[in-house]
């Protein structure tokens, strides 16, 4: 791991809330390269966990497909481009296995018996499902996969037999119906053939995007981990901080500042960063002095991740070994599980 990550303040490596046999998995869709919201939401975690205890990190590709199935080639592009960033931030593949939804056929097998556990109502009461149906205007048209995704996120996480999942909290009612199948599931096995699982939650709050929004790949308001050091420069000049502090003697508002919001989240000297906000508070401190100083924090983060990705975007072959290597592994994992699951249901194991 890369050592700005290891000497970060916010990186509390959760010592107690996380022990050497826990099982994590987590993951991401595929439609588009990480950003910082990513970093601070999950990816910072899983680094500071490496080595620690059993870790994947499933490219759910199958899940992008729930709502972006007019962009399945996209969706198919994105899937090495989120190994790269992985691995670019310092995700190391012999202590992390990294593997590939659609290429688990476990988990799908998994989630057509997990539908038989669920009812519609309960998955149109997931409220992270709900807000996500009213984002992307689906009104009575949702695609019945995208209802059920969900089911098929407890299959990822149940295939291998997760403990701990790392994700931002609009994940949590996840990990709820998740749970709620694990118990069904091992009701109907009679014995506790899937352990329940517990989620991570980052110590930032979630980042906003350079406009105060949600950070969004379709808005353009994130910044990508691999944005250069002219793109950086850009993004956070255009930050929103305080429609009310025009000059650089007014006092001016540090809750809802993205700068502050950044700074927060990646300054490796948050005393300083405190100091700032009093003075910023009182009036006397610009806007550009701020933004220089995080563009050098996120400019001094993104350099060495922009490097390795830079070295590693040349060698894809290497990119699609560790996908290969990682999701046979997995798939080792999620048949066993699978096996478990279906004498649940008793089927031939
Ligand atoms: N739903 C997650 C997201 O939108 C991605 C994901 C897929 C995931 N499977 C998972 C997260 C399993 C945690 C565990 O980012």
């Amino acid at each position: 791991m890369p050592a700005n990550v290891l000497a970060h303040p916010h990186v509390d490596p959760r010592r107690g809330q996380v022990d050497a046999t826990d099982v994590i998995l987590t993951g991401d869709r595929p439609t588009g390269s990480l950003h910082l919201g990513h970093y601070a939401g999950s990816l910072r975690s899983r680094l500071a966990l490496q080595g620690r205890c059993a870790q994947t990190l499933l490219i759910a590709d199958l899940q992008a497909l729930t709502d972006s199935s007019g962009r399945a080639a996209d969706v198919a592009r994105h899937v090495s481009e989120v190994a790269l960033d992985y691995l670019a931030v310092g995700i190391d593949p012999a202590l992390t296995t990294i593997a590939v939804q659609s290429r688990l056929s476990a988990l799908a097998e998994l989630t057509v018996l997990y539908l038989n556990l669920v009812t519609v109502a309960r998955l149109e009461r997931n409220p992270t499902v709900k807000a996500e149906v009213e984002l992307r205007g689906f009104e009575r048209d949702i695609p019945a996969g995208f209802l059920c995704y969900p089911v098929s996120q407890a299959a990822d996480i149940t295939a291998f037999r997760a403990t701990l999942v790392p994700v931002g909290d609009d994940q949590l009612p996840m990990i709820e119906q998740t749970n709620e199948i694990v118990r069904r599931v091992n009701r109907l096995a009679g014995v506790s053939v899937l352990p329940e699982c517990r989620s991570l939650l980052s110590s930032t709050p979630r980042l906003p995007g350079i406009d105060g929004r949600k950070a969004s790949k379709s808005l353009g308001n994130a910044i990508p981990l691999s944005a250069t050091a002219d793109e950086i420069r850009r993004l956070v000049r255009a930050m929103y901080t305080d429609a009310g502090h025009v000059r650089a003697s007014d006092p001016g508002r540090v809750e809802g500042n993205v700068v502050f919001a950044y700074l927060d989240a990646f300054d490796p000297d948050p005393a300083t960063v405190s100091e700032l906000k009093e003075r910023y508070q009182v009036g006397g401190l610009g806007d550009l002095a701020l933004k220089r100083r995080l563009e050098g924090v996120l400019e001094a983060l993104i350099a060495p991740i922009r490097a390795r990705r830079a070295e590693l975007g040349g060698d894809r072959a290497y990119v699609m070994d560790v996908l290969r290597a990682g999701s046979a592994r997995a798939g080792a994992t999620t048949e066993a599980v699978l096996r478990d699951v279906r004498g649940a249901f008793a089927l031939d194991a």
